[in-house]
């Protein structure tokens, strides 16, 4: 695992855009997995700044969702789905039909489930996936023992996320759903590439425990250490507890 820190989250924009910029220069059509929450803004603001400039041409790229929140309307505003066409696809002008992603509305979530991990192998993996990580230390919505093998499935969230996500509810942790789908920490490790961007002081013992403590369910993001290529991008407060 490799640890980059960087003096703060627009710079943590920027190195980031400028590795997925240099994947699409060597590989046009990359999947490139996303991630929503606050924490990918700057590295989707970076990168749309280079698509505008001409520096980089996302017009092959695949963009696949990491999560999504069961039982919401994929036209809801806050639905991921709905999220990534606002923050990630319009601003780089890629239309749906280059996205990949489960479906939250599914009558069947198992089986919606199992059709994601499917499209994904078949669209050839994700070769860089792009994570944010919990204040408990989960990614995607993989929450603390959630088994590190795990595939993509429905998952409970603990009231901590739904506390910390009622922020785009209107402040009301009674309107964030209970339940979503996530790609498995299994899911996640097939990417060819993992990269974890962490910023603020808030992140700091989840950054810790990802980077310096033992790989353990309680912890799922310390599953990078097991990946033969993640970087874990940080700022200096979110690295402000790392030895
Ligand atoms: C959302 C996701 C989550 C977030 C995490 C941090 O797609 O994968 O794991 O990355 O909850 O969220 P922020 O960045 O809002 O602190």
């Amino acid at each position: 695992m490799e640890v980059v820190i960087v003096p703060d989250a627009k710079a943590g924009g920027e190195l980031i855009a400028e590795a997925m910029a240099k994947l699409l220069g060597r590989k046009p059509d990359a999947v490139l997995g996303v991630a929503t929450g606050s924490t990918p803004l700057p590295v989707y603001e970076a990168l749309t700044a280079k698509v505008r400039s001409g520096a980089v041409d996302v017009s092959r790229a695949r963009i696949a969702q990491l999560d999504e929140y069961v039982g919401l309307p994929a036209a809801h505003p806050e639905s991921y789905r709905s999220v990534l066409r606002r923050e990630v696809l319009e601003p780089l002008g890629i239309g749906m039909d280059a996205f990949l992603g489960p479906d939250g509305e599914a009558a069947d979530v198992r089986a919606a489930c199992e059709a994601y991990d499917r499209a994904l192998a078949a669209a050839g993996g994700v070769d860089l996936q792009l994570l944010g990580i919990g204040t408990d230390g989960h990614i995607g919505f993989n929450e603390p023992c959630s088994s590190l093998a795990s595939r993509t499935r429905i998952k409970t969230l603990t009231e901590q996320t739904r506390v910390d996500n009622a922020r785009f509810f209107d402040g009301d942790v009674e309107q964030v759903p209970h339940h979503v789908i996530t790609q498995g920490i299994g899911t996640i490790l097939e990417a060819r590439h993992l990269v974890l961007l962490a910023t603020g002081e808030g992140k700091a013992d989840a950054v810790a425990a990802t980077v310096e403590g033992p790989v353990a369910a309680v912890c799922p993001a310390s599953a990078l250490q097991l990946h033969p290529h993640a970087t874990v991008v940080v700022d200096e407060a979110a690295a402000s507890k790392l030895k």
